[in-house]
């Protein structure tokens, strides 16, 4: 194989750390010369009960456009990005173009781009300052607004859903085969998954969760006759959504219907959680119950387990009645943020190689 011209390596060398759904980098990279590439990318709404319309992989690739941009700027390259019209939402082809520009500022955000990554485990319960808030939705842009959830009551409200939706992730089974196959087990980090490390959960509970997860028949009888879900849930979701510094939604101000709609939110959600990182605070997302609330809404049947949807409809409606407004369908990204230490056990990515497709 050619190697890959200067200087779009090292773009995407800094890129490919664009976050991504289970880490699945839902993208390939065909070069074409050293000022134009293909993205071609793709979606796992096949397989992933969680990509609903593709719309969370559509929300990855808008980061992975987003971080790129920020790495072209580095070389004083503007990076136009033009969705070739005839490519399936299923499979989205980006045509880039990077335009020397003499003028064009180094983006302030490329030092975060390697050191970005997500926090599963408790954060310190400080809350943000005023100036940390205002420079996050900054960050976001004219297009987004940032709704914060503060406040020991609010986080309690927060972490409870949480809590209470992950009892619904844990027992579906079409959920199992996602949580199967995205685990890498014994691992503090892994290339194309997530490593079991980086769950935040504690050694034993790994272990019993390993063990389990090795049949969808020892999940159900654990669930069913032994809580199984508890302790993963309590660690997983009802103490980390107590320790933070608040929970927050990213609200787009028009509805995302279009595949453009929301590849433009990731780039929004891309440059937030940078700005995140530069301001030393950690985040996680939390975009199951935005999925889980859109299926009900939409009266679209996900599972076969018996009411999983009157669970999902009870999550949705108090989501909405946290959102007060009602503004679920305008709701982009939810997730977590707070002080603390950055992660020990983290995703890594495909080298810059694996993702150079030979189309
Ligand atoms: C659109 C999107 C949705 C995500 N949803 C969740 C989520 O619901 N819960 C979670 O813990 N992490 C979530 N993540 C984080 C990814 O799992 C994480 O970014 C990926 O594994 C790569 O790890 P890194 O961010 O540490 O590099 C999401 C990321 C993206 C881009």
């Amino acid at each position: 194989m050619q190697p890959t011209p200067q200087p779009i390596a090292d773009i995407l060398e800094f890129a490919r750390w664009a976050p991504s759904g289970d880490n699945t980098q839902p993208w390939r990279f065909e070069i074409l010369d050293e000022h134009h590439l293909i993205i071609h990318a793709f979606d796992t709404r096949d397989h992933c009960i969680y990509d609903l319309d593709g719309h969370p992989s559509q929300i990855a690739l808008g980061a992975l456009l987003e971080t790129l941009a920020i790495a072209a700027s580095a070389h004083g390259l503007m990076a136009e990005f033009r969705r070739i019209p005839d490519s399936p939402d299923t499979h989205p082809n980006y045509f880039v173009k990077l335009i020397p520009d003499s003028h064009l500022p180094l983006d302030t955000l490329l030092p975060y781009i390697k050191q970005r990554t997500v926090q599963r485990r408790p954060m310190r319960t400080t809350p943000l300052n005023a100036s940390q808030k205002l420079a996050l939705q900054i960050a976001v842009g004219k297009f987004y607004t940032v709704h914060w959830f503060e406040g020991g009551t609010q986080r309690w409200q927060l972490a409870k859903l949480m809590f209470d939706n992950a009892k619904l992730r844990l027992t579906l089974p079409e959920a199992y085969l996602v949580h199967r196959d995205i685990i890498q087990w014994n691992a503090r980090y892994s290339e194309d998954k997530v490593p079991d490390q980086a769950l935040g959960v504690d050694k034993m509970t790994l272990k019993l969760m390993n063990w389990i997860m090795a049949s969808w028949r020892r999940v159900d009888f654990f669930n069913t006759y032994l809580a199984g879900h508890l302790v993963p849930r309590l660690e997983m979701d009802l103490l980390p959504g107590l320790f933070c510094a608040a929970h927050f939604v990213l609200l787009a101000h028009k509805a995302p219907e279009t595949i453009d709609d929301y590849v433009a939110a990731g780039r929004a959600v891309q440059r937030f959680w940078l700005t995140a990182t530069s301001l030393s605070l950690q985040l996680q997302p939390e975009m199951t119950p935005l999925i889980f609330s859109r299926y009900v809404r939409e009266e679209r049947a996900f599972s076969r387990l018996p009411g999983a949807t009157e669970t999902a409809a009870n999550l949705g409606a108090r989501l909405s009645r946290l959102l007060q407004n009602d503004a679920v369908g305008q709701a982009v990204f939810l997730g977590r943020i707070g002080n603390g230490r950055s992660a020990t056990s983290r995703s890594l990515r495909l080298s810059v190689g694996q993702l150079v497709s030979a189309k």
